[in-house]
């Protein structure tokens, strides 16, 4: 079996002021310290990435971004680039969250070109996929999974996937309190692991694929100790230390 390090990442999404984020982030960082194996990831809003990058400065905890231009310069007004990112000592980006996919329109075309761009200016795109709860309802979620992985990998190319993670996030889950069971997750991402090893075997077997939708201290440990779940992408518990820092732990 592979070994995947497990990745705990936190999405702030637009929450926190510089008053907030500060201690909250002392409080992680003083919390992951001790006892925690799985590698810790946080994306920020892009306002607070200097103030983060500063604070992580020679620590093991990483820096992420929630979104990212797939332009790399020009005339886009409100955008930020991946260069941008990197000169921020930022490692990850989020690409293709449920929230810009059906708040802001992004298609799966735009965010094949987010991940691509991520990929080529060496960050670490997250790609989020998931279905919504109708799509559930009909039955339809490997249909949906399918479609959203098989646009990346067309356009961006399965070795690409090397330099990824995956983030399983059923739409119904997301900052709905309603979390997949760890059996409903663990299907879902054997589905991804198998559609990824059309292409390649290896690069299926390691790529992690983080579960997000609801995960709280106590149902953290049950969904990580999953053999497809390599850690998770929290949301609400993400903004609490001491929640956080028991997700983080709950990683075997
Ligand atoms: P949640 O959000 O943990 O608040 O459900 C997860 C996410 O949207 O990444």
């Amino acid at each position: 079996m592979t070994d995947r390090t497990p990745l705990v990442a936190a999405n702030w999404k637009m929450n926190g002021t510089l008053a907030t984020i500060r201690p909250l982030l002392a409080g992680i960082m003083e919390g992951v310290r001790e006892d925690c194996i799985a590698e810790v990831a946080i994306c920020p809003p892009f306002v607070y990435l200097a103030e983060l990058s500063a604070m992580l400065a020679n620590t093991e905890v990483r820096l992420g971004a929630q979104n990212v231009s797939q332009q790399a310069s020009g005339a886009f007004t409100g955008e930020i680039s991946v260069a941008m990112l990197r000169d921020f000592a930022c490692h990850y980006v989020i690409v293709g969250h449920s929230e810009r996919r059906h708040i802001y329109g992004e298609s799966d075309n735009d965010i094949a070109e987010k991940f691509a761009a991520a990929v080529a200016g060496d960050l670490v795109p997250i790609l989020c996929v998931g279905e919504r709860l109708e799509e559930r309802e009909d039955d339809a979620t490997e249909t949906v999974i399918a479609r959203q992985l098989d646009t990346v990998i067309q356009h961006a190319g399965i070795e690409s996937f090397r330099r990824a993670v995956i983030a399983y996030e059923p739409v119904w889950a997301i900052g709905t309190g309603r979390n997949a069971s760890p059996e409903q997750a663990e299907e879902v991402h054997e589905f991804i692991r198998l559609r990824l090893a059309r292409h390649d075997d290896a690069c299926a077997g390691a790529v992690r694929i983080l579960y997000g939708g609801s995960v709280k201290a106590d149902n953290a440990e049950n969904l990580f100790s999953m053999a497809n779940v390599d850690g998770g992408l929290i949301g609400g518990a993400s903004l609490n230390a001491d929640d956080f820092v028991s997700i983080c732990r709950a990683t075997r």
